[in-house]
């Protein structure tokens, strides 16, 4: 590893001069034709990394390691407790299957530019596939397996993919759960056809396949290997769709050359990994922690990547994730707040931890939500070692605040805090003027343009989406949708989404999405989903209905009814288990319901009376009504 710089000058060199520092960033990889200008504006204006460089993603993950002496070295440690499986594959094994892949894909009729959805749980197959999309320049899509085939349907009509690729089926702890009816109930669903369903059968359940139609995974890998073809710095590597505020999902797009580079320097800077070097994501290849730290991060900078199958508690126990990191010697580890909380409710006192030589393990890196400070504790304590939380989303890709543990003079984390802007972002606190708050005051949390490499260009096909959801409210900043403040001594505090998304179990999504689904049912007169506090997954959603006049539904039933909609069109990880009748809801004198005020009055958070409100007594109604269910607790106290 090369000696560290100090982060101060680091962060103020990425700011003074964004295109000299990222061209130097960029000379670190192996480009088919080196970028001469770092920094352009497309015809919109929005900023392109790399524009005028070649590479390809997959050269660089893979036979640029096998090239350079670590072909025997593991590049993914495959461990399924859930199908007691462990399988590792070497920097040569996953070339090999990956060009193999890429050449049956070819035969398929995929090309350059062509769409792939991947709808597998955490497998190596889907590792390959991801990397095989990129090896050809096709554009993959990764679907998260938890969501439902009404969720496959609108991302398949939305990137209109020539291939789905998905396994026969995945395991919830015991349980098992067939995606292929899933991924053919889609397919009735949506408008757009792909060509090909290529499936992987698993040992546990066998998918029916439609023939001419449905292909076996085994036989694409029959195919000649092929090489990694040259692309454009700006050519589409994946989509990644996220929660916006409808129903209707981003789709969040990333390009092969600032992805690169911004991942290789985080891999350096933020998690201080040196090649060879193994790091373990316990998240999902469906989220984008798990695209950037299970998949293309590790394998870029030559790293051994733990790919994990199965959940943080009873796979078999709550010390699955310590017995990973002992057996795979693993260094930096990351995972979500709420993985955390599941293992201390099942463990509160660690002693699955001391069972474990964690010797090997530097830092436990935590995003995804807020970790709250009795978290924060509860970790330090038990592992021994810093936990750093750190801040992005799905748009950024790679961290936006951070201790960055690979650079000098960084101040040690503190609990509570994301840290500080990591190089690249220009983080700022501001009013809803666009004004800069005081210290410790709470505001807008905003990043002056141009985002850094990695941050996403724009989204799939909706360049006026991008502009009005991200760039129009504050010109000349991102604006992330998050609140948060800086502390005096410039730590920055991320307290959460001041807009219609929540964040269940590490996973973001939509009330606005939920509400449509609610607003459908024939009884309902209106609605608002709220994310109330919850013990284990940090927030979960609430709908508050108003009845329409002359309807005797129960509670009860209602509730069943709406959530089985919410289940059966997002899927069980939207976790909506919850409706309360409600007279009212909070509106200002023009009818607009008073979101925020609710989502404050949900949190426990004070707040003033709205001087627009219509009828300031329709809170206390809500209150009474959200008490009666016990509902939102705040969760340092019941956990
Ligand atoms: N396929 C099918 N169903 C899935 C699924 C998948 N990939 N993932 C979740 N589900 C289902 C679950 O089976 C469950 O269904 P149920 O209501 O019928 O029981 C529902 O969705 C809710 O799942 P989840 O929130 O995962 O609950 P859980 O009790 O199974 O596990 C945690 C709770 C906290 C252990 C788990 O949510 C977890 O590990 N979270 C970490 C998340 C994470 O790493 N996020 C990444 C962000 S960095
Ligand atoms: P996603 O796009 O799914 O990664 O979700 C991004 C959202 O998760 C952010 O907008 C935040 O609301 C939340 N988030 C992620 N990391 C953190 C963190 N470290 N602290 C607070 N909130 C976080």
């Amino acid at each position: 590893m090369k000696p560290a710089c100090s982060y101060a000058a680091t962060h103020a060199a990425s700011l003074a001069d964004p295109a000299a520092f990222w061209l130097a960033q960029a000379h670190h990889l192996q480009w088919d034709k080196l970028p001469t200008k770092a920094l352009t504006q497309d015809k919109n204006g929005f900023y392109r990394w790399f524009a005028d460089g070649e590479l390809n993603t997959s050269f660089l993950c893979l036979d640029y390691h096998v090239q350079h002496g670590r072909s025997e070295q593991p590049a993914l440690i495959y461990d399924s407790p859930v199908t007691n499986t462990l399988r590792t594959y070497t920097y040569a094994e996953l070339l090999d299957l990956t060009a193999r892949f890429a050449g049956g894909l070819r035969a398929i009729g995929v090309a350059q530019g062509d769409r792939v959805i991947i709808y597998m749980p955490n497998l190596p197959e889907a590792v390959v596939a991801m990397l095989a999309c990129a090896r050809i320049g096709a554009v993959h899509s990764v679907v998260f397996g938890g969501f439902a085939p009404h969720e496959l349907a609108l991302r398949i009509d939305d990137a209109e993919p020539r291939v789905i690729i998905c396994a026969s089926g995945g395991m919830e702890f015991d349980r098992v759960i067939p995606y292929k009816p899933l991924v053919d109930e889609a397919m009735a669903q949506a408008t757009h056809q792909p060509a090909h369903v290529v499936v992987l059968q698993r040992d546990f359940v066998t998918a029916n396949l439609q023939p001419g139609r449905d292909l076996d995974y085994q036989e694409l890998l029959r195919a000649a290997p092929v090489a990694a073809v040259p692309l454009p710095g700006t050519h589409p590597l994946y989509i990644l769709y996220t929660s916006g505020t409808t129903g209707r999902p981003k789709g969040v797009l990333r390009d092969h050359g600032g992805h690169a580079v911004a991942l290789r320097f985080s891999m350096e800077a933020v998690y201080g990994l040196a090649p060879g070097e193994t790091m373990f994501a316990g998240s999902d290849i469906g989220w984008a922690v798990g695209h950037s730290y299970i998949v293309y991060g590790p394998l870029i900078q030559g790293c051994t990547s733990v790919l994990f199958e199965g959940k943080p508690v009873r796979t078999p126990d709550a010390g699955t994730f310590w017995r990973l990191v002992a057996q795979h010697q693993v260094q930096v580890m990351f995972t979500a707040p709420t993985a955390i909380r599941a293992i201390k409710k099942e463990d509160p006192d660690g002693l699955l931890a001391r069972q474990h030589d964690l010797s090997s393990l530097r830092q436990l890196f935590v995003a995804g939500e807020r970790c709250d400070p009795a978290t924060y504790t509860w970790a330090e304590n038990v592992l021994q070692v810093p936990i750093v939380d750190h801040w992005w989303q799905t748009e950024s890709g790679w961290p936006m605040l951070a201790t960055l543990v690979g650079l000098e003079g960084m101040p040690p984390p503190r609990a509570g805090s994301a840290g500080f802007p990591v190089p690249g972002y220009d983080v700022q606190i501001v009013d809803e003027e666009g004004a800069p708050v005081p210290t410790g005051t709470t505001g807008l949390v905003v990043v002056k343009l141009p985002l850094p490499p990695g941050c996403f260009p724009t989204l799939w096909r909706d360049d006026a989406r991008f502009k009005e959801g991200y760039l129009s409210t504050f010109p000349g900043y991102y604006f992330s949708g998050d609140g948060g403040y800086r502390d005096q001594d410039g730590y920055c505090y991320i307290m959460g989404r001041v807009d219609d998304v929540i964040n269940v179990a590490g996973h973001r999504m939509s009330t606005g999405e939920m509400e449509e689904i609610l607003a459908a049912h024939p009884a309902v007169a209106e609605c608002a989903v709220l994310g109330i506090a919850d013990a284990l997954r940090g927030q979960v959603p609430v709908g508050l209905v108003v009845l329409k006049d002359g309807q005797a539904i129960g509670e009860e039933q209602i509730e069943r009814e709406l959530v089985s909609s919410v289940r059966t069109q997002i899927g069980a990880l939207a976790c909506f288990r919850a409706v309360v009748i409600v007279k009212r809801l909070p509106k200002t004198r023009s009818g607009k319901i008073l979101r925020k005020t609710l989502r404050q009055l949900a949190d426990g958070e004070a707040f003033g009376i709205p001087s627009t409100i219509d009828d300031p007594l329709i809170l206390d109604e809500i209150s009474t009504a959200l008490q009666r269910r016990a509902l939102g607790t705040a969760f340092e106290t019941s956990v």
